[in-house]
């Protein structure tokens, strides 16, 4: 597995997959990596013939009183795993690397971010989708690859391929989990001990709803109410949001039909989490 750092030697390599006719997979991260990005690499590995990973904490995705400071870095131990799930190539500028200088053009979001963490992260979305635009630029993929713990990012990027008509397809792979239902995440190293022995609660509180749906309840507001008091009884965390919308529109809804998500974000003392579960309903 080769590691870059400069723009300039990853045009050369893309130049040369592109010219052997090889298909090219990215995986897009922030790095830390765990399960899920693993799962990610595996899947692109199965589908391309090149797979290129990224590792880049993209501060234009961070609010001013976010973690960007504080999100876990460790490229040593992010290489051996990459290396081991299939990559060819790992694509890890610094920042100045991305942005050298103050940017003259970005991406504007202009639906599915009024809701859930677009809400409360104002802008996050506009940062995910300006270091995408740049990365699919950079890299040319056939394919790239998203987990569905971030649900909304997922929708978000559909939404924006479709839109500005990027050549190239939208791959989601589902949530890796830890034996005890916990969604993986890099900041789950965050959690503190009691923190960490509450935080399945999260996923226990959204398979509740899910049971209600499957039972037959079709009103949002129960379901949403039953969440919220599961999460405030056992999980330890204050509350974020809790939300039933259609997916991928992220739209409201009255009545439960199609293809829905609920989602919850908590805070704990040094990490907010999110999960999600996404379901047809008759
Ligand atoms: O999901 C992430 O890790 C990031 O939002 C992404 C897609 C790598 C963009 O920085």
């Amino acid at each position: 597995m080769r590691v870059i750092r400069k723009i300039t030697e990853l045009r050369a390599f893309v130049q040369a997959q592109k010219a052997s006719g090889c298909s090219i997979g990215l995986v897009p991260t922030m790095g830390y990596l765990h399960e899920g990005h693993l799962a990610l690499a595996r899947k692109a590995r199965e589908d391309n013939e090149t797979v290129i990973m990224t590792i880049f904490v993209n501060p234009l995705q961070f609010g001013p009183a976010e973690d960007f400071d504080s999100y876990p870095r460790d490229l040593a131990r992010d290489r051996l795993q990459a290396e081991a799930a299939g990559v060819d190539l790992l694509f890890a500028p610094e920042v100045e690397e991305m942005y050298p200088k103050q940017p003259a053009a970005a991406l504007k979001v202009l639906a599915r971010t009024n809701c859930l963490c677009g809400k409360k992260r104002p802008g996050h979305f506009d940062g995910v989708a300006t270091v995408l635009t740049k990365l699919f630029h950079l890299m040319q993929p056939d394919r790239a690859y998203f987990g569905m713990k971030d649900a909304q990012q997922a929708a978000v990027i559909e939404g924006m391929v479709e839109s500005l008509n990027f050549p190239l397809e939208v791959v989601t792979v589902e949530t890796v989990r830890e034996a005890d239902g916990l969604a993986k995440s890099s900041r789950n190293v965050h959690l503190t001990p009691e923190e960490r022995e509450a935080a399945p609660q999260i996923y226990q509180a959204l398979l509740k709803g899910q049971r209600m749906i499957e039972q037959g309840e079709r009103h949002p507001a129960p379901i949403i109410q039953e969440i919220a008091s599961h999460l405030q009884k056992y999980s330890r965390a204050a509350i974020d949001y809790v939300e039933l919308l259609s997916y991928p529109e992220l739209e409201p809804v009255k009545t439960i039909q199609g293809k829905i998500i609920l989602a919850a974000a908590v805070k704990y003392s040094a990490a907010r989490l999110i999960d999600n579960i996404v379901m047809n309903c008759e």
